[in-house]
């Protein structure tokens, strides 16, 4: 038998941030979990900001015991989450300290694989989150996040895996968020990183399926070497999502490459899947096809949403053609930052308001300090003429050290705050969910003891792991009725044992 490619599947956590908005509940995931446990991956992905900010924000779900619940019911699988570097899983930089503190809870709660990254690529906001990482004794993944612009060269992505490779890292990740990963790159990437880093190196590839060229992107990388590649499993796949798992399964037959998955138990996931997902579809995301206009535009899909929200709250909603032809100078000018949270936002924000108000007449808070260097610094240089403005406008000069050498201690206010909270049960845990989501944790607290609520419409029994169609019969017509409130929906009745496809559409 050939090598062995691994898998890390994302179902638990990307894969219904990207389809599903994020709410999918603990209890729906919870039938899957012995057959992925079973399956053979070298990792699942479970736990990261956006799943924690959904779990406070809207399923009133303990974060951290939803992870402890992963940890008893995963017990053969590293459990791996997404790290956002100095912000951890919230939107500013932490002091030291407490980056320490939330790595060292995670861990201790199960986690195993932390995959660290920073918008900005900046390494010097990495390297608190990276060291905490090593001393919990867990496995540090140092994350490259892809992007294409002049100045991001394949050259210069190597030059960044060896510096991970340098702070120590057990594997180096290239996160491509927005699809733009096209196969020979993928080659010449994955082939780069191992001739200059060893042969050793682990290489992980997360890629998106949005432009619908990453399947094979991923079949290139893994022919140059790539080791662990993500996927998800179908029923909640492609779009803005991922592959599909079981495609990469079926894909390298003849290659003299395999997987360790087991066929069987991930079609029963799938099943599984295919009927949560429908019972979620009043957060499914509407793009479900291939865009390729990213290529052009560099804009990922999701924020191309966002700034439609902000024309069409500003009654400019025909002017997004404008705002996304200004979206690439606003990126050029602030050094050519990978778009992905927040910059994503930080740009695409700051280009609205060029349209809007006339070219940099206004600045948001969050693009001067983008431009001034309180996010960290970008490889390309930033315009100089804007960077005055900014300095004008923010009142405050350009650094060029490490953002989070500003901060002081915060360790005994966040926790003295988190005290004076209703409801708050005196666990560190507590002060660090407080400390990603100020806003958004006191009422979480106090509402915490009713327990978890699940968005999802018409509950999947707990015991459903069998693959069956939803069926309705006489007893489930209320149900169907209230499905029928929220938009068309299809169920698959069985009448005489015969099945029949019906579609019910809202006052029907
Ligand atoms: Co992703």
């Amino acid at each position: 038998m050939g090598r062995i490619v691994e898998v890390t599947d994302v179902i638990l956590r990307d894969a219904h941030q990207s389809l599903l908005a994020t709410r999918m509940a603990m209890e729906d995931m919870v039938p899957a979990c012995e057959d992925l446990d079973n399956a053979g991956y070298w990792s699942l992905e479970c736990w990261g900001g956006a799943t924690f900010d959904s779990c406070i924000r809207f399923l009133n779900e303990d974060p951290w015991e939803r992870l402890r619940a992963f940890r008893k019911l995963l017990p053969k699988t590293k459990l791996q989450m997404l790290l956002r570097g100095q912000n951890l899983l919230g939107y500013r930089h932490y002091e030291d300290a407490v980056v320490e503190r939330f790595v060292a809870k995670a861990a201790e709660n199960g986690m195993d694989v932390f995959r660290v990254f920073d918008a900005l690529n900046d390494l010097r906001n990495l390297k608190t989150a990276i060291a905490a990482v090593k001393k919990s004794g867990k496995h540090a993944q140092g994350t490259i996040c892809y992007t294409v612009s002049p100045v991001h060269t394949t050259e210069a992505f190597i030059d960044m895996a060896q510096s991970l490779k340098e702070m120590g890292v057990d594997s180096i990740c290239i996160k491509d968020m927005a699809a733009l990963l096209k196969p020979q790159p993928a080659y010449d990437l994955v082939k780069g990183i191992k001739q200059r880093c060893g042969a050793d190196t682990l290489i992980h590839l997360h890629a998106h399926a949005t432009t619908g060229v990453t399947l094979v992107s991923l079949m290139k990388a893994i022919e140059a070497g790539c080791d662990i590649v993500d996927t998800s499993i179908s029923s909640l796949s492609l779009g803005s999502g991922h592959n599909p798992t079981e495609a990469l399964i079926e894909m390298l037959e003849g290659t003299g490459l395999t997987t360790r998955l087991d066929k069987d138990r991930i079609l029963k996931v799938k099943d599984y899947f295919t009927q949560v997902r429908g019972r979620y579809r009043e957060f499914m995301s509407e793009f479900t096809g291939v865009d390729t206009e990213i290529f052009k535009s560099q804009i990922p899909g999701g924020m191309i949403s966002n700034m439609e929200s902000q024309l069409k709250g500003q009654g400019a909603a025909h002017r997004l053609q404008e705002v996304l032809e200004e979206v690439p100078r606003v990126r050029a000018d602030s050094g050519f930052p990978p778009l992905v949270t927040p910059s994503s936002q930080i740009v695409g924000s700051q280009a609205v308001f060029n349209v809007l108000m006339g070219k940099y007449k206004t600045l948001t808070g969050e693009f001067a300090d983008l431009m001034l260097g309180y996010y960290g610094s970008t490889i390309g240089e930033k315009n100089p003429h804007v960077l005055a403005k900014a300095e004008a406008h923010a009142k405050k000069p350009v650094i060029t050290g490490r953002p989070a050498d500003l901060l002081k201690p915060e360790w005994a206010t966040l926790r003295k705050e988190t005290e004076a909270l209703e409801s708050n049960n005196g666990s560190d845990e507590d002060v660090l969910t407080y400390a990603m989501f100020p806003q958004v944790a006191p009422k979480f607290f106090k509402s915490r003891p009713a327990g978890p609520k699940n968005l999802g419409k018409d509950p999947v029994k707990k015991d459903a792991t069998a693959p069956a169609p939803a069926k309705a019969d006489s007893k489930t017509v209320s149900a169907v009725q209230a499905a029928a409130l929220s938009g068309p929906v299809s169920y698959v009745i069985t009448l005489h044992g015969k099945e029949h496809k019906v579609t019910v559409a809202p006052g029907a």
